[in-house]
């Protein structure tokens, strides 16, 4: 198994440190290398760094407080505009907002998956925040940031989970 996927973490505490834009740009070219249905892409990215929206950005859900910690916010966007088949997109996007968590491993940062879609009150007050287009639909929040937390491995194997041919019934 890849390091980066046996090692990646939840990270949720940040230390006050700039993260380099030339690490963020490689976070989202991952992004960008995701696959999708029908190679539609329906990706679109927010780079928030600016410390008054980070601090609106965590009040966003009780399980978004540590956003306002971070140096910077990548906000995952889907782009209506770029849909081809219903509701595919969803599934293009959680395959984006991943490579966006591995290649941070890989970058040496601490990142975290905080969902926005699709409870419409969070995608409302995100969309409210950062002034977002009709045609784009905030996805999730992605904090990054060095910390002193490590990416460690934690064994998550479950034999009981894998089945073989068919159910008997
Ligand atoms: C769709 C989705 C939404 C999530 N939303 C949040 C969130 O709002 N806040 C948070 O702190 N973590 C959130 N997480 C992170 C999970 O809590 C975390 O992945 C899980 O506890 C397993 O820990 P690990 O990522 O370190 O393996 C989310 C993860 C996913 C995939």
């Amino acid at each position: 198994m890849l390091e980066v996927i046996k090692n990646r973490r939840c990270i949720r505490t940040y230390l006050n440190k700039r993260v380099e834009e030339e690490k963020i740009i490689e976070v989202i070219k991952a992004g960008m290398q995701a696959p999708s249905s029908k190679n539609a892409s329906p990706w679109e990215f927010i780079i928030v760094d600016d410390s008054e929206l980070l601090e609106k950005l965590s009040t966003t859900h009780h399980r978004s407080v540590h956003v306002k910690n971070a140096p910077i916010c990548i906000v995952v966007l889907a782009n209506k505009d770029k849909f081809i088949k219903a509701g595919k997109w969803i599934q293009d996007l959680g395959a984006c907002t991943e490579n966006l968590l591995l290649e941070s491993v890989n970058q040496g940062l601490g990142a975290c998956w905080v969902g926005v879609f699709p409870k419409k009150k969070l995608v409302n007050k995100v969309r409210e925040t950062l002034n977002i287009p009709e045609n784009l639909i905030p996805y999730a929040l992605i904090p990054i940031g060095y910390s002193e937390e490590k990416n460690i491995f934690i064994d998550k194997f479950d034999e009981d989970k894998i089945h073989r041919n068919k159910f008997n019934i």
